[in-house]
């Protein structure tokens, strides 16, 4: 299945104030340098959010971890988890349509998807409520055939129950979710064999779906204000072990080059490099975080370069910018999100949008 980004995107994406807080969080469990392994969660905090992702959302997450945008869809485009299109705005429904679903009735519940929300799978329904697609085998087998709705399992349907639950979700209801033919977990069909004697007295319902009442966001859209930001990682003190450096691996031997090309690069190298300082003028820095797409790893290495200030920055030409480009990780970054502007712009003393947003949300705050 080709996955790409959908046609009709929205103008911009941001996670709401306590999602925000919730995914700088995440960032701080990875050791500096490694922010990029936080990709999934973000994606998916995103997606918790709106439904989807759309490419705003997509870039904002690249953004925040300092990635090439590329990097980030390649991501998202490869897990069939994310949503690259727009869903249901109440719900959207994954129906099991592998071997044990199928053989138990997976095509009758498609068959109600096709009849009661859309003819095609990623197609919302007429009042855009509700979309479905079918999926790979969720490991609820005993159960067949199930669906995945939102968070939750409704397990043991038929045409007629999980047409109901459909009715129910375009209502504004949310079913019970679980068996829905009567039977408490996964024993046999007609009743326990063994450990009987756990028969008597357990709790009305399995922990699954006590769990899903409890919760109670089987559809719902996640603010991040659902529980309270946890980051033990952090310990007592709430500084990151886990930002240390990661020890890095031992660099393989360059090939080797002759002496009269070495000269010729070396020379080459030296007349576009820009001029750079050992230290910042009078000892104070320009925070080179209100640059779009500079975090803090990124404006160490530009200090380690010996660029420390605006100025700097607006003044270097294509050639001294190809220089600076060579010596960062992602490459294209300072044409991509116009360092050079941003910098002449702030070198006079003028803001940015994005130097203005970062300020407001604290994001870079020294
Ligand atoms: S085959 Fe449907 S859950 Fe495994």
């Amino acid at each position: 299945m080709l996955r790409r980004l959908h046609p009709e995107q929205p103008e911009s994406f941001a996670f709401t104030a306590a999602n925000q807080q919730w995914a700088k969080a995440q960032i701080t469990k990875y050791p500096d340098g490694r922010q990029a392994s936080a990709v999934i969660p973000l994606l998916w905090r995103a997606q918790e959010q709106e439904g989807w992702l759309s490419r705003p959302a997509i870039e904002s997450v690249a953004d925040m971890l300092g990635m090439a945008y590329i990097r980030v869809l390649e991501v998202a485009s490869f897990y069939f988890m994310f949503q690259l299109q727009p869903v249901g705005s109440v719900a959207h429904i994954q129906i099991c349509g592998t071997t044990s679903c199928m053989i138990c009735g997976a095509e009758d519940l498609i068959a109600v998807c096709k009849d009661k929300i859309a003819a095609k799978p990623h197609e919302l329904s007429a009042d855009g409520k509700l979309s479905w697609e079918e999926v790979e085998c969720l490991g609820s087998c005993t159960n067949a055939p199930m669906a995945q709705i939102g968070k939750d399992y409704y397990e043991d349907l038929t045409a007629e129950s999980f047409g109901k639950i459909v009715d129910d979700l375009a209502a504004g209801k949310v079913p019970l979710p679980g068996p829905q033919n009567g039977r408490y977990a996964a024993e046999p069909l007609k009743g326990l064999t063994s450990l009987t004697e756990y028969e008597a007295g357990k709790p009305q319902y399995n922990a699954s779906v006590e769990l899903a009442l409890d919760i109670g966001d089987t559809v719902k859209r996640i603010d991040g204000t659902e529980v309270p930001i946890l980051t033990p990682w952090l310990g007592k003190d709430g500084k990151a072990a886990a930002t240390k450096a990661a020890p890095k691996p031992p660099k393989a031997p360059a090939p080797a080059k002759t002496a009269a090309k070495q000269a010729e690069e070396a020379k080459a190298a030296k007349e576009d490099q820009p001029e750079t300082l050992t230290a910042a003028r009078d000892g104070k820095a320009d925070d080179l975080k209100m640059l779009k797409g500079v975090g803090p790893k990124l404006e160490q290495t530009l200090n380690d370069l010996g660029f420390f200030h605006f100025d700097q920055i607006a003044a270097w030409t294509p050639e001294q910018v190809a220089w600076v480009d060579a010596r960062l990780k992602f490459k294209g970054r300072i044409e991509r999100d116009g360092w050079i502007a941003q910098a002449a712009q702030l070198a006079k003393g003028e803001e940015t949008e994005f130097a203005k947003r970062a300020k407001e949300d604290g994001t870079y705050e020294e």
